[in-house]
């Protein structure tokens, strides 16, 4: 299966292992680019250092191209540079548009990729230089910067731009996966899926709960969780302190049941509040299961635990399958 995606990025399989707070670190990245997919690294919380260090990491685990993933809502010039400087491959843009971004990627010589949540911002980036639009369906897992859905975010968005578009939001095997593709998407950005890899950092009890929940059991949250940057939407598994807080009428932050309840540790030994946006790792302490699990709403797709490279290898072959047998049958009179 080639697409235009793949040629653009020099991959194999147009599968996008999407950057993940917490959650997505070297191992996944490398894994994901060794199995012919792409990996992205979201290096956008670190200082400058630590992103050449990221870089570093990465490139130490595998040879392929990935992607370093920043946030326009917090200065990013720097890290930016940095990427410029270390000549990764590509640069993925989220949480905001700016046209000056894009730009100043592209003049580095980095590839870009801006994920965006409207038609209109996807041909405000595709203006600006991008080579890539990822669009952001409300499906997705995490921090929700569109309010669409993706099945009718993408094909919008696909007759809006002249540029591959990746579709991001409930995508877990290869079913939707083809289906994305049938939408016009060129390649898809998985996050959700990707929790249950060897390679993600995140506590069991994280994963076990990603296992086990169903299709209804996210929800997204204009404020629940306090998150570093203002008007942060965001999709989580339905846990203790949704319930508490829903219980208690939804109030906005500062009138929230039990602020400041401390409810782990960090592998550090800070303490996790509750309401805290903190993605558990591995040897985090306390009350897991009470902390922001962010999942989307492709989470009841997901039941075993498996290495990212046969995540890559399964979703690619499925898609496969799912696309050639359902043209078939449907058409077999014209077969
Ligand atoms: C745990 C988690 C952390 C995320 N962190 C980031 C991030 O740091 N940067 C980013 O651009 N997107 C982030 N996202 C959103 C993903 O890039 C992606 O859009 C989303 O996971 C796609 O939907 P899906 O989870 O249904 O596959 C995160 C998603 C999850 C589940």
């Amino acid at each position: 299966m080639k697409t235009e995606l793949c040629t653009v990025l020099s991959i194999e399989k147009p599968i996008i292992s999407a950057p993940m707070g917490g959650a997505a670190g070297p191992a996944l990245v490398a894994a994901v680019s060794d199995a012919g997919g792409f990996g992205v690294i979201p290096l956008w919380d670190k200082p400058v250092e630590q992103v050449r260090n990221g870089i570093a990491e990465v490139r130490a685990l595998t040879s392929r191209n990935f992607a370093v993933n920043l946030n326009l809502s917090f200065p990013y010039e720097d890290q930016l540079q940095a990427c410029i400087d270390e000549q990764v491959f590509a640069v993925s843009l989220f949480w905001g548009m700016e046209p000056a971004a894009i730009k100043a990627a592209k003049a580095g010589g980095l590839v870009v990729m801006a994920s965006i949540g409207t038609a209109e911002e996807a041909r405000i980036a595709a203006d600006a230089g991008a080579d890539i639009i990822v669009a952001q369906g409300w499906e997705s897992g995490g921090h929700v910067w569109g309010r669409v859905a993706t099945m009718a975010l993408v094909p919008a968005v696909v007759d809006a731009v002249d540029k591959p578009v990746v579709a991001a939001g409930g995508i877990a095997d290869g079913r939707g996966m083809a289906a994305a593709l049938m939408l016009g998407a060129s390649g898809v950005w998985i996050g959700t899926r990707f929790l249950a890899s060897k390679e993600a950092t995140i506590h069991d009890a994280y994963q076990q709960g990603i296992l086990r929940a169903s299709e209804s059991q996210t929800e997204w949250y204009q404020d629940l969780y306090d998150v570093a940057w203002p008007n942060a939407p965001h999709r989580a598994l339905a846990n203790s302190t949704s319930e508490k807080w829903r219980n208690a009428g939804s109030p906005t932050p500062g009138d929230r049941p039990d602020e400041g309840e401390i409810i782990g540790r960090r592998p550090s030994g800070e303490p996790v509040v509750r309401y805290q946006s903190y993605t558990p790792l591995s040897d985090t302490t306390g009350d897991i299961a009470a902390m922001s699990l962010w999942a989307g709403q492709g989470v009841s797709l997901v039941r075993e635990i498996m290495p990212a490279a046969k995540i890559v290898e399964e979703i690619s072959r499925d898609a496969e399958r799912a696309l050639r047998s359902c043209c078939a049958s449907l058409f077999d009179d014209q077969v």
